[in-house]
């Protein structure tokens, strides 16, 4: 009998097209709609960005202002969000907490909704979806942070832009430019990249013409492990294990001898360097000099050092924002929920895409359970019988 050609973790399988980004593993690039990620990085707002993944190309100045004027309008915490998030624990991952918000907003939006049939919804209501979870989940993340710290919610304030805003939502004052613009970058960088595991579960969700929300809360669910999202909270309990650079060598000794993955390091797609690190790295730079941190960048330089030379396995985009965001004030644990606030926009572009071309996702697999056996005593009737006789189809 011949094998099956099974391809664990669908490594290297091509499941379908795609005209929403580009991964280049030969040249360590990153196309969003055609434009490299670092140009978008360093000139564009995460909203122009959002909007090129949604329709395929970047607003004009009237476009631009509609799309932000339309999101500065769903910016507010709604009170039944709050209430929802308000129910968990405290010590719940805020990942979780993120997963049921988004859960909920679904529930209520599409209450009255009707039946399954009607669940999958228009192109047209799916963008306003999409946009409406963009604009929702800044006040999700950052009420998150906040009510650990026993914190107020604060307003969201129409005079400022996404990235500006989201950081005056977590931390209730204005941050300085440089901060802002790192923060921004953080957000482009992480918008989108491909078939990942989180965005292939959307499109899975999605195939079985299930709603948006549903897509995004399963999408966070595959986020939330340490060998996807999780990875940028795990950078950081890394740097606090370590604690300095010159304790660097010795915990590599132990960590390789005990077989551990070193979080930030390594990728599915990219062997020789993620694409998105350079641009992280001098977002983190900024940071770095702007709080007059140089003890973070003498650890960062000193593991990725040590641990390319023993390995040769190069720092992914969790590497350089982990420590960014520690820098910015973020908790440890916020960090992969603003993962979500960024991957929003890609998960949902490829939402509408997968909808637009619909085939429902469902492989085959090749069964190594106990051979057929029979529970004593049972006889089968003549239905079964002749159902079990029928010819397969050809
Ligand atoms: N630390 C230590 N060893 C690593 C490693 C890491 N971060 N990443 C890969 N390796 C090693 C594996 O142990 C394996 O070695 P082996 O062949 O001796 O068994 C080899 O490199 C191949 O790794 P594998 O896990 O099969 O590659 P993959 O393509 O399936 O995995 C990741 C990609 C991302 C899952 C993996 O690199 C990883 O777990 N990284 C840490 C988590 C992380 O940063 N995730 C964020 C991704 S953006």
């Amino acid at each position: 009998m011949t094998q099956p050609d099974i391809r664990k973790g669908l490594a290297g399988v091509i499941v379908d097209y795609t005209a929403i980004s580009k991964v280049n593993p030969e040249t360590n690039s990153l196309l969003y709609r055609g434009y490299p990620v670092q140009e978008l990085a360093a000139t564009q707002s995460f909203e122009a960005v959002a909007f090129l993944l949604w329709t395929g190309e970047l607003p004009s100045a009237d476009e631009l202002a509609e799309f932000r004027a339309r999101e500065r309008a769903h910016r507010t915490l709604s009170p039944d969000v709050k209430a929802a998030i308000d129910l968990l624990p405290l010590d719940a991952h805020p990942m979780d907490e993120v997963r049921t918000a988004v859960s909920a907003l679904g529930t209520r939006e599409l209450a009255g909704s009707g039946s399954v049939l009607d669940a999958g919804g228009t192109p047209e209501e799916n963008l306003e979806r999409s946009q409406r979870l963009f604009a929702a989940l800044p006040a999700i993340v950052a009420y998150g942070q906040r009510r650990r710290r026993g914190l107020a919610p604060v307003e969201p304030r129409d005079d400022l832009d996404y990235a500006a805003n989201f950081l005056w939502m977590t931390f209730g004052e204005e941050a300085a430019p440089v901060v802002v613009d790192a923060f921004n970058q953080s957000m482009v960088l992480y918008a989108e990249h491909s078939f990942n595991a989180s965005t292939f579960t959307a499109r899975v969700i999605t195939s079985t013409m299930s709603d948006v929300y549903s897509a995004v809360t399963g999408a966070i669910g595959a986020l939330k492990g340490p060998l996807h999202g999780g990875a940028n909270e795990a950078v950081l309990h890394v740097f606090t294990e370590i604690g300095s650079a010159d304790n660097v060598a010795p915990w590599l000794d132990t960590a390789l001898a005990e077989k551990r993955k070193i979080m930030g390091f390594g990728h599915r797609v990219y062997k020789r360097g993620d694409s998105r690190v350079p641009t992280m790295k001098a977002a983190l730079d900024t940071l770095v000099a702007h709080y007059d941190r140089p003890d973070v960048l003498d650890l960062y330089t000193a593991l990725e050092t040590e641990f390319v030379a023993r390995k040769g396995i190069y720092p992914n985009l969790d590497y350089p924002s982990g420590p960014a965001y520690n820098l910015i004030g973020f908790d440890t644990l916020t960090f992969t929920p603003l993962f979500v606030a960024a991957r929003i926009t890609g998960w949902t572009a490829h939402i509408i895409e997968q909808a637009a071309s619909n085939a429902l996702i469902r492989p085959l697999s090749e069964y190594n359970g106990a051979p057929e056996r029979h529970i004593p005593g049972y006889v089968p009737t003549d239905d079964e019988l002749a159902a079990a006789s029928r010819p397969a189809e050809s």
